[in-house]
């Protein structure tokens, strides 16, 4: 494993994050109608992960571990989950990310950035996590109903407190999160370490306006979906019909949104190309999706840091491998090309 820093802070995490959004689903499912979260199997992918060198674990308050945008109902059980999966671990060893802002309860203060909401929900995610810090706190989303001084003057104050060692954003426009850290600097409050955006080889939305930022400011990009949540393995593509395929029980077989958002014509085009190129290779399409994205970091001088997401050990430890691949200039201007010719 290779250790980074995150952005302008001293402390280090394994170049690649381990996500819990999604986590692996038993055929069950609750009163509710939502599949359960099969608990052994996180427990293998975490405890391998971590044997693998991964020190850097990312959650949120409102993930459930097989929903795509959970309900209150649901919300805490991934970090419930990883609590009692955590306590086999020195807590010092770990670097533990977590995240505020969706709707935790059905009342008016039950969701939001304000003083009062991160109040109670930094206990509520110590509670749950069995912790008694977490070492990266974020905003999940903008919240337009709160002054953006009070949430920044709220978090400063979890960091001088000693319950949050690091702060971080995530979904917020460019133009946010230079307000935020502009605020910082004014009053001298706590900035930003870190920005969590959607990044992959398909959706690079934020090479235009967010990593410009990220370099401003000397933050770290923790890329969520970093396998466009697995389209970019080729799971998804029948490669020799040229047609999409759904295996069961994977994300799009039960999270209806990812195959709007995923199967169309022009990634199948592209998914076919790059799929070429790893296979020339040798090397799976995880693994090259992962390293593009590694060597893209360095190429845009910029730390980025991909946070996956696992089913299974095997997936796991697939994606990993992707540190051993070293991808040649000209292999990265082969995939340019791919990516320019479907987005112009
Ligand atoms: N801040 C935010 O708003 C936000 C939003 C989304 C995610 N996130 C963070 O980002 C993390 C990662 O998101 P993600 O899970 O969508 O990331 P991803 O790495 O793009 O997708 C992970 C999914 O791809 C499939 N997969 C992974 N490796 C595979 C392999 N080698 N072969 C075949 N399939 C493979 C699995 O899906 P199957 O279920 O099909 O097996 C897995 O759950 C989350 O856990 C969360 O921590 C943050």
């Amino acid at each position: 494993m290779r250790y980074v820093k995150l952005g302008w802070s001293g402390v280090k995490v394994s170049q690649i994050c381990l996500g819990t959004w999604h986590l692996p689903p038993l055929r069950e499912k609750d009163e509710y109608g939502v599949y359960k979260v099969d608990v052994e199997e996180t427990r293998r992918i975490v405890k391998r992960a971590i044997d693998l060198g991964i020190n850097f674990i990312d959650t949120a308050n409102v993930y459930h571990g097989t929903m795509s945008g959970p309900d209150y109902i649901h919300a805490g059980n991934a970090e419930r989950i990883l609590s009692d999966i955590l306590k086999g671990y020195d807590r010092e060893s770990l670097v533990i990310a977590t995240k505020v802002r969706w709707r935790m309860a059905p009342w008016p203060n039950g969701e939001g950035l304000s003083r009062k909401h991160i109040r109670w929900q930094i206990k509520e995610s110590l509670k749950r996590l069995g912790l008694d810090y977490v070492d990266l706190y974020q905003i999940h989303a903008p919240d337009p109903d709160t002054p953006k001084i009070e949430t920044l003057r709220t978090l400063n104050q979890l960091v001088e407190q000693g319950l949050v060692n690091y702060i971080g954003e995530s979904n917020h426009p460019a133009h946010d999160i230079v307000e935020f850290m502009e605020l910082a600097e004014r009053h001298n409050l706590e900035p930003f370490t870190t920005m969590q955006e959607p990044y992959n080889y398909i959706e690079r939305q934020i090479e235009r306006d967010k990593i410009p930022v990220a370099k401003r400011y000397g933050m770290a990009i923790l890329a969520y979906i970093p396998l466009a949540q697995g389209v970019l393995t080729g799971k998804y593509v029948d490669f020799e019909n040229k047609t999409w395929r759904i295996p069961e029980m994977s994300r799009a077989d039960y999270i209806e949104g990812m195959r709007r958002r995923y199967f169309n014509d022009r990634n199948l085009k592209m998914l076919i190309e790059f799929h070429e190129v790893a296979r020339e290779l040798g090397v799976s399409d995880a693994q090259l999706a992962l390293a593009w994205m590694l060597k893209r970091g360095e190429d845009l001088g910029v730390t980025i840091i991909p946070i996956i997401g696992a089913t299974s050990v095997k997936q796991l430890e697939d994606d990993l491998e992707s540190l051993n691949v070293n991808i040649s200039g000209d292999v990265m201007k082969r995939l340019e090309d791919i990516y320019k010719n479907y987005t112009q």
